[in-house]
């Protein structure tokens, strides 16, 4: 059975260590930080962005500020260096948390969301999920609509993250479980790993991998994360250090 790992991330994070992140990252990373308007919005861009290249660096055995991404052509990053086997990866963020998938070659896609007032949900679902999805959370009490409309759209989201689509896969093409069931593909599900992640109170989170019997390890980024940064930088090629993080 392959595993994948799914990292939790605090991006809460002091404006020391903001700087820190900042300094890890390449240039056009900087570029979109910098266009960002809310300092919160930039702040998360940076945090997460600097987490994932602290995580592909434990990986990889090298300091965050030497791996290098590329895109496919609907945005979805993958590693271009250093160069070695294969290593599939994805990063989602939202609220002050990001999440962050890795494993070998079976593609994967994450989606965490914070949950929040989302007065119109199920007119949103019956625009832009699937009939039985829609009709499905139409039928639920007030109180559960939002929670279980964002755990249905981190579910669907993994999946076309997973692909590498992104939303260009319009949403009510497929069908996914809904919340609290386990999360699972409806219909051509096979050679498909879904998973819930417990992302604290507020989120909802799932992974998508595309490959049967996928195993989750679960991790969490220790809160003084940016600091490791530091000395990953001054501490080059230092060797697998996972205990570590
Ligand atoms: C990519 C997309 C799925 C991101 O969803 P989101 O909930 O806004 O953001 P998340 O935090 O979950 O994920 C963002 C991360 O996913 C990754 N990503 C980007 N494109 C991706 C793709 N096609 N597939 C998988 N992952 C992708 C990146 O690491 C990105 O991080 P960054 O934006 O900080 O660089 C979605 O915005 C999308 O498909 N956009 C392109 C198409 C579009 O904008 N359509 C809008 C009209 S429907």
């Amino acid at each position: 059975m392959s595993a994948v790992d799914v990292w939790l991330v605090d991006l809460a994070v002091s404006a020391d260590q903001l700087d820190l992140c900042a300094q890890v990252l390449d240039r056009s990373e900087r570029e979109r930080g910098n266009r960002f308007l809310r300092l919160e919005d930039r702040a998360r861009f940076v945090a997460s962005h600097a987490a994932l290249r602290l995580i592909l660096a434990e990986a990889r055995a090298c300091s965050p500020s030497e791996i290098r991404l590329t895109a496919n052509a609907a945005g979805k990053p993958n590693l271009a260096a250093p160069a070695g086997s294969a290593q599939a990866f994805n990063l989602s963020h939202s609220g002050t948390r990001a999440l962050i998938g890795l494993g070998d070659s079976a593609d994967i896609g994450v989606d965490i969301e914070l949950i929040r007032p989302i007065p119109d949900a199920v007119r949103i679902a019956r625009t832009h999920f699937a009939p039985d999805e829609a009709a499905s959370l139409a039928k639920l009490p007030p109180h559960a609509v939002e929670p279980t409309f964002f755990g249905l759209w981190t579910r669907k989201e993994a999946v076309v993250k997973a692909l590498g689509t992104g939303l260009s896969l319009p949403l009510n093409r497929f069908s996914v479980t809904l919340p609290p069931a386990a999360p699972r593909l409806l219909g051509n599900s096979a050679g498909w790993t879904l998973a819930a992640i417990e992302a604290g109170p507020g989120y909802a989170a799932t992974v998508a991998v595309r490959a049967a019997d996928i195993a989750f390890r679960h991790h969490r980024l220790s809160p003084d994360w940016p600091d490791r940064l530091g000395e990953k930088r001054a501490n080059r090629a230092c060797g697998p250090a996972k205990a570590r993080l």
